[in-house]
């Protein structure tokens, strides 16, 4: 499965199966993980077992039920995209998942008390993600349109246009989808965030889409 098929065929999963990852899969996803921590300087960690991090109290409002396992999203809190990064990197692992048949739900809500996670000093535990094999695959979200979400100077190129049709499939937090894409006269990208509930998170999700979409490297300055 490519990563544009991943995409597409991403939803949040809410509702998850008791059956643990198998022990191959889990294998896999320590070992991307590796790769991005070492890419990112970021401390993912999947966590096998997510023991309480999940309770139906807290989520009742979203309604994520608990799942098997959670991967931690951790990073060094003086880093200043911290948040951005853990959307974009994150966001990778999560389509990663999503091609070894497993599903996933990107978590704000979950009990920081009970999650299993290790802190370095000077860490920062960002969000957490849901995973396991969903009881269904989710479905497709609401959604703004192009004109809402982007803008562009001149023309629209071909890569322009599927960069913002995968980034209007990113999972956002609420499915607020507070961003804007500008394309510019010089023919740079420009993201903005417009606020919101862990909205810069949403972005480096957004990046991520738009990078896979439109086939050109976000340059992170
Ligand atoms: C940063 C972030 C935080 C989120 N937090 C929660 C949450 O706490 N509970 C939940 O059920 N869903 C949460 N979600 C999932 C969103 O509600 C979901 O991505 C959005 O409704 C779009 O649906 P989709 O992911 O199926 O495309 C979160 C998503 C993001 C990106």
């Amino acid at each position: 499965m490519t990563e544009i098929e991943a995409i597409n065929e991403r939803h949040s999963v809410r509702n998850y199966k008791s059956e643990k990852i198998e022990a191959e899969k889990a294998e896999l996803i320590r070992s991307k993980i590796e790769e991005l921590n070492r890419e990112s300087g970021l401390h993912l960690q999947f966590l096998e077992s997510a023991e309480k991090t999940y309770n139906k109290l807290l989520n009742r409002t979203s309604g994520l039920n608990s799942a098997p396992s959670v991967i931690a999203c951790v990073g060094k809190e003086t880093d200043p995209d911290l948040d951005e990064k853990v959307g974009y990197y994150g966001e990778k692992l999560v389509l990663y998942a999503q091609t070894l048949g497993l599903n996933t739900c990107w978590a704000g809500i979950f009990s920081r008390k009970k999650i299993p996670v290790v802190l370095d000093p000077g860490d920062k535990l960002v969000i957490s993600i849901a995973i396991g094999y969903g009881e269904n695959q989710g479905q497709n979200h609401k959604s703004k349109t192009v004109d809402q979400i982007s803008q562009a100077a001149g023309g629209r190129p071909d890569w322009f246009e599927k960069g913002v049709e995968m980034a209007l499939l990113a999972p956002t937090a609420m499915n607020q989808q507070s961003f804007v894409i500008k394309l510019c006269e010089d023919g740079s990208v420009e993201f903005t965030d417009k606020g919101g509930f862990f909205s810069k998170v949403d972005l480096g999700i957004v990046k991520c889409h738009f990078e896979i979409g439109s086939g050109r490297k976000i340059e992170w300055t």
